[in-house]
């Protein structure tokens, strides 16, 4: 089957959203998710967005925060703009009805989280980002131009290569003439052309055994990308949440918000004593890169499991009306967190390298745009600020949507595009294989390219991950396409890159953390 639209979104997050409503002003939509329109990273933030709303905070302030957290590392450039345009883009989604706190003064109740000087996240209790997805998610059903899909899986980018042209990572003017989508539901293969694409599909959080993310977060988008021989970029900055909920049953794990510490919950070990203090001076509220190690150590000294987050000292009654959320989530694995510490443990969150773009989104691949997680624009440096992912991810949607539409009349559909090609793909192997590999990738990321990294690491991870990447491209070849095969390739992809990336870093910054280069950590 075959269908033509003028705009591909694959992603249906904020940044898939954000683009699918602007630029349904100026022709068809067609909107892809390979779960249900509201299954994504998005709907999982609990702290919220930051953006500077009102004095003593200042776009400067926001701008050196932001370059601290990632140690300068970042396109300065793109954290201005950024930043600049983040209060007119909140406007926006408080038009469209997104809800976030106020004070009874009529002002937005701010937070604080680690590594931010002013307090400026704007929130929803502690589930802004499911009241972000439930609003747009609306704005977009209701738009007579955007197409859902739901249970719609984008197997490949199509480019010249499906022409049967050569095309290789020195090749100029790739072009992107739509994706090839896998039907979930019917298996069918639809040949989608489009004049413009976005990629949109948000993290990758599952390429490690413990994630903040749900099980959708995959990094499609970027190994797409990598496979059509775009851009990819950072990838070796991996950001580490430091306080999800421990408990092993949960998948993904239960993240506590950074903004908790930011109302005044503190880090103990299992004596009881606040640890933060001997790593840095900003204690419990230090960026997350610093956190996260300093937790992974305290539990290496100890020998625990976790370490506590403790809020008994913090008001009862305000504590569960700010994150009557986590309060629910504790209270029913028998944690009272106003008379109990959480036991809370890192966990992958956020992968702040990805597909790379500029200030439009533009990624480079011709008519082929990117946003959100799985994008990269050097805003993040070396280590994500808390909460300016939603805050990039509207401020590049909505750049991305005025550049794609422009001059949208005037581009063609490649018709020549062929169908997808599965011939002598006839073997349907058992799930088992696919579910051991998956473990196996996730368990060598974990162990040897998570927190603290070395060379031998990383060394025995890429030589491991060869196995698996061989075993898993011959199966691909043999078997009956299905969504969870293609995820696999994926996640392999996503992890290769992460550990090339880490190994040609010959330096420890930010997020990447390796032992044989200990003392260039840049100071923070
Ligand atoms: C959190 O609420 O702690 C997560 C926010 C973020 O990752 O930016």
């Amino acid at each position: 089957m075959r269908i033509s639209t003028d705009f591909l979104v694959i992603g249906s997050g904020l940044a898939g959203l954000v683009f699918a409503i602007k630029a349904a002003k100026h022709g068809k939509v067609l909107l892809i998710n390979k779960s249900s329109i509201d299954t994504t990273t998005t709907s999982y933030a609990q702290g919220g967005i930051a953006a500077v709303t009102y004095l003593p905070d200042s776009h400067d302030k926001h701008i050196k925060d932001t370059l601290s957290a990632g140690r300068f590392l970042n396109d300065e450039a793109m954290v201005r703009t950024v930043i600049h345009e983040g209060a007119a883009r909140v406007k926006e989604l408080v038009k469209w009805g997104v809800r976030f706190d106020k004070k009874k003064s009529g002002h937005f109740d701010l937070s604080r989280e680690g590594g931010h000087t002013e307090n400026r996240v704007l929130h929803w209790k502690d589930r802004t980002g499911h009241e972000i997805q439930r609003v747009l998610v609306e704005e977009a059903k209701k738009n007579k131009n955007i197409t859902v899909l739901e249970n719609h899986f984008a197997i490949d980018i199509i480019t010249q290569h499906h022409l049967g042209v050569k095309v290789t990572r020195q090749t100029k003017d790739i072009t992107c003439y739509g994706a090839y989508i896998f039907n979930k539901e019917t298996s069918q293969i639809l040949t989608v052309l489009s004049k413009q694409t976005i990629m949109a599909t948000g993290g990758a959080g599952n390429v490690y055994l413990n994630t903040t993310n749900p099980a959708v977060a995959t990094g499609d988008g970027i190994a797409l990308v990598y496979r059509a021989k775009g851009k990819i970029r950072d990838m070796e900055f991996v950001q580490f949440h430091p306080t999800a909920l421990y408990n092993p049953k949960d998948h993904p794990a239960f993240l506590i918000t950074e903004a908790l510490r930011g109302f005044g919950a503190i880090l103990v070990n299992k004596k009881a004593h606040p640890f933060m203090d001997k790593y840095d001076k900003r204690g419990s509220l230090a960026p997350r890169d610093i956190v996260a190690r300093a937790i992974d150590n305290e539990m290496k000294i100890s020998g625990a499991n976790h370490v506590f987050l403790d809020c008994t000292h913090l008001d009862a009654h305000k504590l569960i009306t700010h994150f009557p959320h986590i309060y629910a989530k504790c209270i029913s694995v028998g944690i009272d967190f106003t008379k109990d510490k959480i036991p809370v443990v890192p966990a992958a969150h956020y992968i702040c390298g990805g597909i790379s773009i500029d200030v439009n989104g533009q990624t480079s691949i011709n008519h082929l745009y990117a946003a959100g997680e799985c994008a990269c624009s050097g805003m993040h440096g070396a280590n994500r600020l808390a909460s300016n992912s939603l805050l990039e991810a509207v401020v590049i949607a909505d750049r991305a949507a005025k550049h794609a539409v422009i001059d949208i009349e005037r581009l063609k559909f490649n018709e020549e595009i062929p169908d997808w090609d599965a011939e002598g793909t006839v073997l349907n192997e058992e799930m088992v294989l696919i579910t051991q590999s998956l473990f196996e990738v996730q368990s060598i990321m974990a162990n040897y390219v998570g927190i603290v990294r070395s060379d031998l690491r990383l060394k025995r991870a890429l030589d491991r991950l060869a196995i698996i990447f061989k075993e898993t491209e011959e199966l691909y070849e043999k078997s009956i396409l299905t969504d969870k095969i293609c995820e696999l390739r994926n996640i392999i992809n996503v992890a290769y890159l992460i550990i090339k990336f880490a190994k040609n870093r010959k330096q420890s910054i930010g997020l990447h953390y390796n032992t044989d280069y200990k003392n260039n950590q840049n100071p923070s």
